[in-house]
């Protein structure tokens, strides 16, 4: 039995604006999808627990499936085992991140598999080598759309600068504030709705992505000097250009407000692609307990995380 793990992430600053080259700041966060994979002669069978689901299990074999939710997770893990060619063998997924609400839930779960497996059969992968195949397969089960920000971050772990290439980036940790509006969304769309708001509004989305860039730029040295005043002040203006992108939602609007309000946050922004999942706030004079109020009182589902955590690591035999 191999069990392997990897962190979810956050975006700092720069999500879609990433998709077209612009620099964008994440951090990984000590949040974790676990995978354990162990030997089963002649099945395959896939099981799961999400901080936000039932456990269920999938037996690829029979094809019996217990939830209808167990197909996000198998798809992915799918996809590994079909790049390994592995039969006869259980996989079962922990994961403490809630599914499809842009905390890089999918890119966790592929990489710890990855490297689960790497481990399990010996292949000893190369930490480059987890995260080129890792994001292949996420791209692959997205249909071709997205950075490889989440898988890079799941794997490498800290912090990471991303535009053309993909840059560790030395930062202390940051202890931030997660609202999920526990409403689903679709990075895919969610993608393709900005993208085509760039091919049809060229002069007017490339200025946003521009500044935007400029924002994860800017921010690296409020991190290094500890300067949550003005780094709350652009994840305030960041949100607003995505706003602007028509990405954000009512719900994660509401948090934002929330947040910078009665939370007293020095600044709040959504995270990931919008559209729901959860928007990501600073805590400000106030403190941390008075913002996890003021998300709970908007509805939202608060939860403490820090950044700058350990990528994909082995967890030894169980
Ligand atoms: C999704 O977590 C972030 C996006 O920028 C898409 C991507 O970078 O793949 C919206």
């Amino acid at each position: 039995m191999t069990t392997a793990s990897a962190p979810g992430k956050i975006i700092l600053f720069g999500e879609h604006a990433v998709v077209s080259g612009v620099t964008a700041l994440g951090g990984a966060i000590d949040l974790r999808a676990k995978v354990t994979v162990q030997d089963l002669s002649g099945s395959v069978l896939i099981k799961t627990k999400e901080l936000t689901l039932q456990g269920f299990s999938l037996d690829l074999t029979s094809g019996r499936l217990e939830s209808a939710q167990a197909a996000h997770a198998t798809r992915y893990i799918s996809a590994v085992l079909r790049e390994f060619d592995v039969k006869d063998i259980q996989v079962c997924i922990d994961s403490s991140l809630p599914l499809a609400a842009g905390l890089g839930s999918s890119a966790c779960i592929v990489v710890a598999a990855v490297a689960a497996i790497s481990a399990h059969h010996g292949l000893c992968l190369s930490l480059r080598e987890i995260a080129e195949i890792s994001y292949r397969l996420e791209k692959k089960v997205q249909q071709g759309l997205g950075s490889p920000m989440d898988t890079a971050l799941a794997t490498y772990g800290g912090y990471l600068q991303i535009s053309q290439d993909i840059k560790p980036i030395d930062l202390p940790p940051l202890e931030m504030v997660v609202g999920y509006t526990k409403m689903p969304h679709d990075t895919k769309s969610e993608v393709e709705k900005v993208q085509d708001l760039k091919k049809r509004y060229f002069d007017l989305v490339d200025p946003i992505f521009q500044a935007i860039g400029a924002l994860s730029e800017k921010a690296v040295p409020l991190i290094r000097e500890h300067n949550h005043a003005d780094l709350g002040r652009l994840m305030n203006v960041n949100h607003g250009l995505l706003m602007a992108l028509g990405v954000s939602s009512r719900e994660l609007d509401e948090l934002v407000y929330a947040a910078t309000g009665a939370g007293g946050a020095f600044g709040a922004k959504l995270t990931g692609a919008g559209g729901g999942g959860c928007m990501i706030a600073l805590p400000g004079h106030a403190g941390v307990d008075a913002l996890m109020v003021a998300l709970r009182q908007a509805r939202g589902v608060p939860f403490k995380v820090v950044t700058g955590c350990e990528g994909v690591r082995l967890e030894g035999d169980l």
